[in-house]
């Protein structure tokens, strides 16, 4: 059975107390705890290489929040693949709404990251979604096919094999109302159906995640469903004790729906 991965984005938030005080916290509470999720951190990259020392032969596992499309050179500011590599980074971030928002990301360049992390044995994750104005004129579906077409016009199919894809309304991140049950299932399997009729052996092995307005009283809505094979967490992250009880909540939630 795919484990559930619950992946904490901390995005441009915490510092070397807010770490210090925390890692080990989470540690001592999460490894070796859970028998149904795994969990990753996404802290900002300067800490990446300070929390995996921390993280070592744990079961908590790096997760970066971007790459850059270049290897090395004369890229000022920029992070590639082969350092997060090096610091034992398993997952990326790509496409984040924050990112095409406030980086002027586009859906080629979005592509070219997610080959480029592929080819390079780490597994990318995918955010889609739809703004407010888009889910106002019924555009999520195409929103959603046309990212994924562009990656597949740039490589083929076989390049989401074993990927993860994060569906992420951007109305719903961090506003504190999540989106519908019955329409983020709709819009999964949409997708799902879509990558099947081109290729249903890829389209099992693709995680499948919900990110938008997370949150420990909220968790059981998205068990409803057993299409959600994860759950991308901004804000709820941050608050550190309630974190641990929702990645613990999230873990008992499954082991009921597996026993019924
Ligand atoms: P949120 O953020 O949980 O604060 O809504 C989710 C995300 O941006 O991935």
């Amino acid at each position: 059975m795919k484990k559930f991965l619950i992946i904490a984005n901390w995005k441009l938030n915490g510092n070397l107390k807010f770490i210090n005080k925390n890692i080990n916290l989470i540690k001592k509470n999460i490894n070796n705890s859970l028998s149904f999720c795994n969990l990753s951190i996404a802290p900002p990259y300067i800490y990446i290489n300070y929390i995996n020392n921390f993280l070592k032969n744990t079961s908590i596992s790096l997760t970066a929040q971007d790459v850059d499309i270049h290897i090395k050179g004369s890229f000022t500011g920029e992070t590639s693949i082969k350092m997060l590599k090096d610091v034992g980074v398993k997952y990326i971030i790509i496409g984040h709404s924050e990112r095409r928002l406030f980086h002027n990301e586009n859906n080629n360049l979005i592509s070219k990251k997610f080959i480029l992390i592929k080819n390079n044995g780490l597994i990318p994750i995918l955010c889609l979604g739809e703004t407010k104005e888009q889910k106002a004129q019924n555009q999520t579906e195409q929103v959603c096919i046309q990212q994924i077409n562009n990656i597949i016009k740039n490589s083929n199919i076989n390049i989401f094999n074993k990927t993860i894809i994060a569906y992420e309304p951007v109305w719903a991140i961090g506003s504190g109302k999540s989106a519908d049950i019955d329409k983020i299932q709709k819009i999964i399997l949409f997708i799902k159906k879509y990558i099947s009729s081109l290729n249903n052996k890829v389209a099992k092995n693709i995680y499948f995640l919900y990110g938008g307005s997370v949150n420990y009283s909220n968790i059981e809505t998205f068990f409803k469903t057993n299409i959600i094979n994860g759950f991308l967490i901004g804000k709820a992250s941050l608050e550190i004790q309630n974190f641990i009880s929702l990645v613990k909540k999230s873990d008992k939630l499954i082991s009921l729906l597996n026993r019924s």
